[in-house]
């Protein structure tokens, strides 16, 4: 395809060139974090993600100087890419830790507390995009396997916290379901006309059983999104583990589901 490096003017949604919008519709890509992106406050967080892949995805779904919101915003590595992709950016974060790291490396707005509580006082309609990870359900919490020894040793957090506002502390995964349903529900009247949610989630094992988080989250939301379909986010560099070995089948889990929604209207 010829590209001219000039953005088609029926293109309402970003300031991409023809290749550069082609080039963002593959469904995979591999992001494993550039070491300039960890330091020990950020390494702390059992689950960041890195601001440079977080960038892509504002570029494609937002314009210069339009607001994007990230209601789990942990270390900040969401307004980190809105401030290096010149995007105005709103987080919430329950736990203050992670609120005073988000703060350190960002100047906008970092809320903290409950974001249930929270996301009913902001303005409706304004924000093109809302990107976030919500806690895998509480699978930190049961997580007992190689990489959480290994950050044992390293001093660093197992999972968020114990706050019982923490999303990653429900036990029930219908429970879960149901509030991440609500919740997005909320966010659908923050978004603007055509506006998007993109949900990073992962499916995950639960007593030697897999369970399909990223495949219902879908279903349940379809009332207030169109599901326009995912990109897979591929980790190149985590270290195979022998897990199942030599028994049976269980997967090194290396990749997470990027779901992308656009609000019905
Ligand atoms: C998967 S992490 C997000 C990490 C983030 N993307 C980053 O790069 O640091 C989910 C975050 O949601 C936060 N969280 C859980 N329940 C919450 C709630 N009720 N209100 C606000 N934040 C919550 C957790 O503390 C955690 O930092």
């Amino acid at each position: 395809m010829k590209d001219s490096g000039n953005i088609d003017p029926r293109n309402k949604l970003n300031t991409l060139t023809g290749k550069e919008w082609i080039r963002f519709t593959k469904s995979w890509f591999i992001a494993d974090g550039k070491p300039s992106d960890i330091s020990r406050e950020i390494d702390l967080h059992p689950a960041s993600f890195p601001p440079s892949m977080i960038e892509d995805f504002i570029k494609f779904f937002t314009k210069p100087g339009e607001y994007v919101l990230d209601p789990f915003l942990g270390t900040g590595s969401t307004l980190v890419a809105c401030e290096n992709s010149g995007r105005e950016g709103l987080g919430i974060e329950l736990y203050s830790k992670y609120a005073k790291t988000a703060k350190s490396r960002t100047k906008f707005p970092v809320l903290e507390g409950d974001l249930r509580k929270i996301l009913p006082t902001l303005e409706n309609e304004l924000y093109s995009l809302c990107i976030t990870s919500p806690p895998y359900w509480s699978i930190l919490k049961k997580k007992k396997d190689y990489n959480q020894q290994e950050r044992l040793d390293k001093g660093l957090d197992l999972q968020y916290g114990h706050n019982s506002s923490d999303l990653g502390m429900i036990e029930d995964k219908k429970e879960f379901l149901q509030e991440l349903v609500s919740i997005f529900c909320t966010i659908q009247t923050l978004l603007t006309r055509g506006g998007h949610l993109i949900v990073f989630i992962q499916n995950v094992r639960d007593k030697g059983e897999m369970i399909p988080l990223a495949f219902e989250l879908p279903l349940h939301l379809k009332k207030w999104y169109v599901f326009l379909g995912e990109k897979i986010w591929l980790q190149n560099q985590k270290t195979l583990r022998p897990y199942g070995y030599p028994y049976s089948f269980v997967s090194n889990v290396h990749h997470h589901f990027a779901l992308i929604f656009k609000k019905r209207e």
